[in-house]
């Protein structure tokens, strides 16, 4: 039943102001939308509304029938699985479709992704000139169906309106590390269908890197018989089974065709990578003559940049062409990307050969002799008709790419200066700046917060992502030609950890990729957030509440007493908790000041959206006579003030512990901590093996006073006062996470004071990681 407005004047002002913020829209007191990525233009009515529940038909017409009809099918499908909601495809010619598909080529739409949708009282027609375009126009009315507050099996009002829709950017990237960890076939697939959600157009495919070759070349069988097995170092032993067990895994050619396939029926490109010449360590396992020492590598179980380079010479050169023309077999894209990042010139420099080789070709330095060798291999796809695409170090080396190659621009902590740099080159770019768009970042401080290199990347700065260059003028920027996020995953061991590394940021970064210039509105993304939220739920996706999840901060209110402030990190929702230890509900308290609580309170809180949802899972916090006397490890500061790393350590009784610390270097800072009176601590603790490569270099190592080395507490800076020796004896053959307790001698009165933990010892031989140090009287 449609809902009359009582002042259409007044209702079209609000839904004008409420467009043009971005946010949620509709008039007072009809379903609102609330779609994302925010399309082109979207322009909800003042009045009515139709109905769509169970029997609903949907109705296909136009060209290219058969594909739509799989398009129609595949909504009616998302519908059913993610809403209970029954519609059916009708056959040709039925009357009274609730929605409808028309493809026509000659539509008025703005490109070949777009489409128009018009909801009035003919039901919901979405206009496209391609079944792509009708594709991104199913998204959305799965979205118009999926509003806020929407019911599991309940009829829908979608609101009257018109959406006029079509990207910003043609390349809308996620990148997928399957070198480092491996994914399964169907992983992948349902990575691929999700992104489609965001539509998202394009899976960059990383297949070759130091630590596993895992495409499978039947010319060169060893790049897959040796190069897709490491030994099982450090957390691989866990996923293999045994540290007798190599991590191995590799895509066969029918499932390369078979990602393919699926990733075509969801318009997405799947954009192969073959890093060159760096990240090639497997390569040289398996067929040693492509590097320059003749000597055979190991498979690499460290990660950072490994020093092993392919040989720039002819044979290399055949090779690598013999490997892509394989990939040009198994792949249709347009684009394939030949890598060229992080190539250490440390083999090549040493190399009287490559020397010679630089010399004869009258070149002035490596990085010259990369920009060559590169040349060679996009001048084979350029003459088999691709496109070659690479990352941006070599322009950040100061040398030259071929014209016709996409760059991809990660150094975008160089304010975007090597992106522009690529502008005015004359190529093509694609941003995907590393300190905001590099999903394998961690998201937060949260105690509970995951995996994951420094700095954090949050969702706000994904969100905010400079995706035009400053200093670009329009004629470059209109080479911008799309936005890419990077899930590399040295971290990343399983696919539940790739599902919360890319949503919800993928939602930030499919606004950046699709809406126009000019709707970025961080507001009005937020209020559309708990909609996509709930959508990822349906779907299934393990997505990250880290950005609603509530964060206690606690400090003393007297003898006995706690203030505790609640927040978030993207300020938004309401906070609502519980002290008796039960799960907050929509009806609990909210929270509105700091509370002041006494005694031994368990409290529990959580965020939920304005229609009810919870926008994050409950956390706890309980208050004790320990509470201020006691710190997690993720809330001691490093030594170096740096960002810490966040690195997982082994699973314990099912639980994954993951921990915070600086790379190299075992020393933790806790900032007045008020240790007035203690006498005793707790450590527990855990040792991670080392896998850091070429980040050894910058290893800090405190002398041991005893073999096995010790957790040393000092007060006021890390060469103050020792307060506490806890030797390590013992705990260092304990497996997982371990107990280490001591006395402590700190002056009675002190009040609070600065302290530093460091661990004596060299990292390298497997680095102390800190859960958590508690105090007591
Ligand atoms: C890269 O992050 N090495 C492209």
């Amino acid at each position: 039943m449609n809902r009359r407005a009582t002042s259409a004047m007044v209702l079209c002002l609000a839904v004008v102001w409420l467009a043009a913020t971005g946010a949620v829209v509709a008039a007072p007191s009809l379903p609102s939308w609330s779609l994302l990525p925010q399309p082109a233009k979207a322009s909800p009515a003042a009045s009515g509304a139709v109905d769509i529940g169970d029997g609903a038909v949907v109705l296909v017409k136009g060209a290219d029938h058969q594909e739509l009809q799989s398009i129609a099918n595949r909504l009616v499908q998302r519908l059913a699985d993610t809403h209970g909601l029954h519609l059916h495809v009708a056959t040709p010619g039925a009357s009274h479709p609730s929605i409808t598909f028309d493809v026509n080529p000659g539509a008025n739409v703005a490109d070949d992704s777009g489409y128009l949708i018009t909801v009035d009282d003919g039901g919901i027609v979405v206009t496209a000139r391609t079944p792509r375009g009708a594709f991104y126009g199913s998204v959305t009315v799965w979205q118009l169906l999926t509003p806020p507050g929407w019911t599991r099996g309940t009829p829908v009002k979608v609101t009257h309106g018109v959406i006029e829709d079509h990207p910003r950017f043609a390349w809308r990237a996620i990148l997928l590390d399957s070198g480092r960890h491996f994914q399964s076939v169907a992983d992948i697939k349902q990575l691929i269908d999700w992104m489609s959600l965001s539509k998202l157009n394009v899976l960059l495919w990383h297949v070759t890197e130091d630590q596993g070759w895992r495409l499978e070349i039947p010319k060169y069988p060893d790049l897959t018989k040796i190069g897709a097995c490491r030994e099982a170092a450090g957390l691989d032993a866990e996923l293999t089974g045994s540290a007798d067990k190599p991590y191995c895994g590799f895509y066969t050619e029918a499932d390369v065709r078979e990602i393919v396939r699926y990733a075509a029926e969801r318009y997405v490109d799947v954009v192969p990578e073959i890093d060159l010449p760096g990240h090639s360590q497997a390569a040289i396992a398996a067929y040693p003559w492509l590097g320059v020492t003749g000597k055979r590598p190991a498979v690499w179980t460290s990660w950072g940049v490994s020093p092993w380079l392919l040989k720039p010479d002819e044979k290399t050169l055949q090779f690598v062409d013999d490997v892509l023309d394989e990939v040009m077999r198994l792949f249709p894209s347009r684009y394939v990307s030949i890598g060229g990042d992080e190539a250490d010139k440390q083999q090549w420099n040493a190399s009287p050969e490559v020397q010679a080789k630089m010399h004869k070709l009258g070149l002035a330095n490596m990085d010259q002799l990369q920009g060559w060798f590169m040349t060679q291999i996009a001048g084979h796809l350029i003459e088999h008709g691709r496109t070659p695409v690479g990352w941006d170090d070599e322009l950040v080396a100061g040398a030259a790419l071929p014209k016709s190659q996409v760059v991809m621009s990660w150094h975008g902590d160089d304010n975007e200066r090597v992106a522009l740099t690529a502008l005015q080159q004359g190529h093509d770019v694609v941003m995907t700046p590393q300190e905001s768009l590099y999903f394998d970042h961690y998201q937060s401080a949260l105690p509970d917060e995951w995996a994951g290199p420094p700095p954090p990347a949050t969702l706000r700065q994904a969100y905010d992502t400079i995706v035009i260059p400053k200093g670009a003028s329009s004629a470059e920027a209109k080479h911008i030609i799309g936005v890419q996020g990077g899930l590399w995953t040295e971290q990343m061991l399983t696919f539940a950890h790739d599902e919360h590394a890319v949503f919800p940021r993928v939602a930030a970064l499919a606004e950046l990729g699709w809406s126009p210039t000019g709707a970025s509105n961080w507001n009005g993304f937020l209020q559309r957030m708990p909609a996509e939220l709930a959508r990822y739920r349906t779907l299934g996706i393990g997505y990250a509440d880290t950005a609603f999840a509530p964060v206690f901060q606690v400090t003393a209110a007297g003898h006995d007493a706690f203030k505790v402030e609640l927040s978030n990190q993207v300020a938004s929702g309401t906070i609502r908790y519980t002290t008796d230890g039960s799960d907050p509900t929509n009806q609990s308290t909210s929270y509105s000041r700091p509370l002041q609580l006494t005694g031994k309170t368990t409290l529990r809180a959580t965020t939920f959206a304005p229609d009810g949802f919870e926008l994050a899972a409950p956390r706890t916090k309980i208050l004790d006579e320990t509470t201020l006397i006691s710190r997690d490890g993720s809330a001691l500061a490093t030594c170096s003030h740096q960002a810490p790393f966040r690195l997982d350590g082994g699973k314990a009784a099912g639980a994954r512990r993951t921990y915070s610390l600086e790379l190299g270097h075992m020393c933790w800072l806790w900032v007045r901590a008020p240790v007035d009176g203690v006498k005793h601590v707790v450590l527990t603790a855990e040792r991670i093996p080392w896998r850091d490569g070429d980040e050894a270099k910058n290893a800090v190592v405190h002398p041991k006073a005893s073999a096995a080395g010790e957790f040393e507490i000092h007060a006021d800076s890390c060469t103050g006062p020792l307060v506490a020796r806890l030797p390590l004896e013992g705990a260092v053959q304990g497996k997982g996470q371990v107990r280490i307790e001591g006395k402590v001698a700190m002056p009675a009165g002190v009040g609070v004071r600065d302290l530093c933990v460091i661990t004596t010892g060299d990292p390298r031989d497997g680095q102390w990681a800190l859960a958590q140090m508690a105090f007591s009287k």
